[in-house]
């Protein structure tokens, strides 16, 4: 039997080269028998994940000023810093236990334990909830632009995406949406405010979803909750098929540690605890969480920095001829037009780093801009300045040109 023969019976070649070295006298008893073993084929995963997009966000370098992913960019209250300080070596060594923090958790939304649900992220609650509801041929209901998990999370359990576009305005399209649901919608995720956008959706429009679609679970993402101010987590356990979301990743700053909350209808979030892991949230995020949600002065003073650079930045774009959309999230939306690529490159150079979401669509040519503390906002606003004027940027860029600007391919 030649070797490659016996390569092409399927035996690694990294066997072959250790075999051949221990020099055994089994050796070609040995290959004989493992020629007659089935040949390996190439393994596929179901049909759903050979087709789901992937989401590859730009993690590399950040190393920066990160007016890029919609973090906190400072850090969260003090009184985590301290917890953290207090965790021992042992208490690493033992499996986490939710409970605990999700009485506390419930207990500051008024709610029932059996009513939220921790989750390792915002993004795990998307995939859990897909997990639990979507089988094949159910519809997962969004509405475009938005986050992108969303889509990744739906795709890999149905191939039934529905998306609605939002027109020009970037508001939230609610008769088109409505007009989007069927008998076969099972899911729908409506963020708000939402993320690129920074618009958002009422109470009343997000409960006439609701009572549109009594056989879907409709998941309200609230990652933005706290810049803005308005929530239906008070429906939250009173409508049986809303689920209200939080994040701890935005306003909290504690994106590093992946924390995230669903609140609703205990039914419902007693199914997401049969497809969730005991141990997805991990002890170090257990044990700081009451201290964020305890620190309401520091929340208070981050979200007021946010809100006052918010309209700093606004002002600032508006001089500056910069096409925009009021938000009420931590972020700002703007048009640039087909130097959108340059405009980013340019800002990085100068040590700042902006998200470019052309790629979404309706977005051609449009950048986002996270709203930091004081001296934040300053610093990306002069080097905004300075890039526009490097890269030759006139204000008729904005508008006139869409649909010239050269794409690109990442889809975050
Ligand atoms: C609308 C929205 N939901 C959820 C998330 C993710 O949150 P988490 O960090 O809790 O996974 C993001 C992050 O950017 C977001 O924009």
């Amino acid at each position: 039997m030649s070797v490659a023969s016996k390569l092409a019976a399927g035996i690694p070649q990294s066997l072959l080269d250790e075999l051949r070295a221990e020099g055994g006298p089994f050796e070609d008893d040995l290959l004989h028998s493992l020629s007659h073993l089935p040949k390996a084929t190439q393994v596929e995963p179901r049909r759903a994940v050979l087709a789901m997009p992937e989401y590859h966000p730009p993690l590399a370098g950040r190393d920066a000023l990160r007016l890029d992913f919609n973090e906190n960019t400072l850090a969260p209250s003090p009184r985590v810093l301290e917890k953290l300080r207090s965790l021992t070596a042992e208490g690493l060594t033992i499996y986490p236990e939710r409970t605990t923090t999700e009485r506390i958790v419930a207990a500051h939304f008024d709610l029932e334990p059996n009513q939220v649900l921790l989750t390792n992220g915002v993004d795990e609650a998307i995939h859990l909830l897909a997990c639990a509801f979507l089988d094949e041929g159910d519809e997962g209901l969004l509405c475009t632009p938005g986050f992108f998990m969303y889509d990744v999370s739906i795709s890999m359990m149905t191939s039934r995406l529905i998306k609605v576009q939002a027109d020009d305005s970037l508001a939230f399209p609610f008769e088109r949406f409505i007009a989007a649901i069927t008998p076969r919608t099972k899911l729908i995720i409506i963020s708000s405010p939402n993320n690129p956008t920074g618009a958002t959706v009422s109470r009343s429009h997000l409960l006439a979803i609701a009572a549109a679609a009594p056989q879907a679970v409709l998941m309200v993402d609230e990652a933005y909750f706290h810049f803005h101010g308005e929530t239906t987590m008070p429906d939250a356990g009173k409508i049986p098929n809303l689920l209200v979301a939080r994040t701890f990743s935005k306003a909290y700053g504690l994106a590093n540690l992946r924390v995230g909350l669903l609140a609703g209808d205990a039914r419902l979030i007693g199914f997401l605890h049969k497809v969730s892991s005991p141990y997805n949230v991990n002890g170090v995020a257990l044990a700081v969480l009451p201290e964020a949600l305890a620190d309401q002065a520091y929340l208070d003073w981050y979200v007021a920095e946010v809100r006052t650079g918010r309209d700093r930045v606004y002002a600032a774009l508006s001089e500056l001829g910069i096409r925009h959309w009021k938000s009420a999230a931590n972020f700002v939306l703007m048009d640039i037009g087909p130097k959108h690529k340059a405009l980013v490159a340019a800002m990085r150079s100068r040590g700042v780093l902006l998200r470019d979401r052309s790629a979404d669509p309706g977005c051609d040519g449009y950048v986002r801009i996270t709203v930091g503390v004081e001296d934040q906002v300053t610093r990306g606003l002069t080097a905004l300045r300075e890039s526009l004027e490097e890269i030759a940027w006139t204000p008729a860029e904005s508008i006139l040109a869409h649909g010239k600007s050269e794409g690109i391919n990442e889809y975050e």
